[in-house]
């Protein structure tokens, strides 16, 4: 998974470096900083929704302080697999 953040100018005023910042530190404490690469990029094109933020190719808005729910259901949640018991485990792959 490639998580690209831009860091054009009206994102960065928005907060792009504390975005980066955020998922660097959730993806660190996760265990998931080998498996996912955190990029940056210039204008997206979409700056009036910024904090623009790409996981592989679909672009999301973030903002400061929704990048914790959006690392759960968009990030996190894609490295989970349900075992027989419908539990959710960390997958190996
Ligand atoms: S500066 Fe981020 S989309 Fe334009």
């Amino acid at each position: 998974m490639v998580i690209t953040v831009c860091i054009g100018s009206s994102c960065h005023i928005k907060g792009s470096k504390q975005v980066v910042d955020q998922l660097r530190d959730l993806l660190s404490r996760n265990s998931l900083d080998d498996r996912v690469t955190l990029t940056g990029a210039f204008c997206m094109g979409d700056c009036m929704n910024g904090v623009c933020v790409k996981v592989d190719e679909a672009l999301y808005s973030l903002k400061p302080e929704n990048v914790e729910a959006f690392f759960e259901t968009e990030v996190q949640s894609k490295f989970n697999v349900k075992d027989i018991k419908g539990e959710t485990v960390k997958s190996n792959g």
